[in-house]
């Protein structure tokens, strides 16, 4: 009589006996927690020196006056000027830009307007002046009263914000549009290297070649 007692639990949720408890509780550290191998006892660590973030390369480039000249100066947009590219920047560009610059990087954004915040440029000031280069640069690092947007982002989609960005610059100047790229398979981007393959024609060489053809092509329309 005792056993059938002790061996009805009337919480049904409560099991009396475990078997293979690991499956319940586990013995691997938890992320966040304390454990005794590590010296102050705190299980998450740091990465190791020199890691390199999943999505991109190192960014050489330093957050001062010098990196931003330096950037604004020399560093080109790896990415293709495709249809695709743009798309996707102008959609990036409505969910975290837009708010401030406006849908036309005119500097009028709804926060603008509501005087939430004071000194957002248009993208044609010309004091500024900025390249694809300058705006990769400011969004990477952020500048002044405007954040940084790389926790939230990829390099990839910052460059396809960087022409988007780019695209409406032009259009503020009242300049000819540039040629916009059909976006076809046989450009393969490599985001985690960074290179731009052309598996159709090795020996062309990545970006250089190609990107050249382009800022032809858009030289020519402009002068046209
Ligand atoms: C919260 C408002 C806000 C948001 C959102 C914002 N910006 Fe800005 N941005 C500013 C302000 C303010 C400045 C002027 C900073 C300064 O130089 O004092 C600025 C400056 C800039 C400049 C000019 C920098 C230069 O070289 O002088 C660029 C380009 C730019 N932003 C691009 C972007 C892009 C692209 C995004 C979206 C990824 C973005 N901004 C999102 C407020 C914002």
């Amino acid at each position: 009589m005792a056993l059938l007692i002790l061996s009805c639990n009337s919480d049904e949720r409560d099991r009396n006996y475990q078997y293979m408890p690991n499956m319940y509780t586990p013995v691997g550290y938890e992320a966040y927690g304390e454990g005794d191998i590590f010296e102050n006892g705190q299980e998450a660590k740091l990465p190791v020196e020199g890691t390199v973030i999943r999505g991109w390369l190192p960014y050489e480039y330093g957050d001062s006056l010098a990196g931003y000249q330096a950037a604004k100066a020399e560093l080109k947009n790896p990415l293709d000027y495709t249809k695709e590219n743009l798309s996707e920047g102008a959609e990036l560009y409505t969910i975290y830009c837009a708010i401030c610059h406006g849908d036309k990087g005119d500097g009028q954004g709804w926060l603008v307007q509501q005087e939430k915040i004071l000194g957002v440029p248009a993208y044609d000031d010309q004091g500024r002046a900025i390249t694809e280069g300058s705006v990769y640069h400011v969004m990477y690092h952020g500048i002044n009263t405007m954040g940084s947007y790389a926790s939230q982002t990829s390099e990839e989609e910052l460059w396809q914000i960087s022409h988007y960005v780019m695209k409406l610059k032009g259009a503020l100047e009242g300049k000819e549009p540039r040629v916009e790229l059909d976006s076809v398979p046989p450009i393969v981007q490599d985001v985690q290297y960074g290179t731009v393959t052309n598996i159709l024609n090795d020996e062309q060489p990545a970006g250089g070649a190609l990107e050249q053809d382009q800022t032809e092509q858009t030289a020519n329309k402009t002068e046209e």
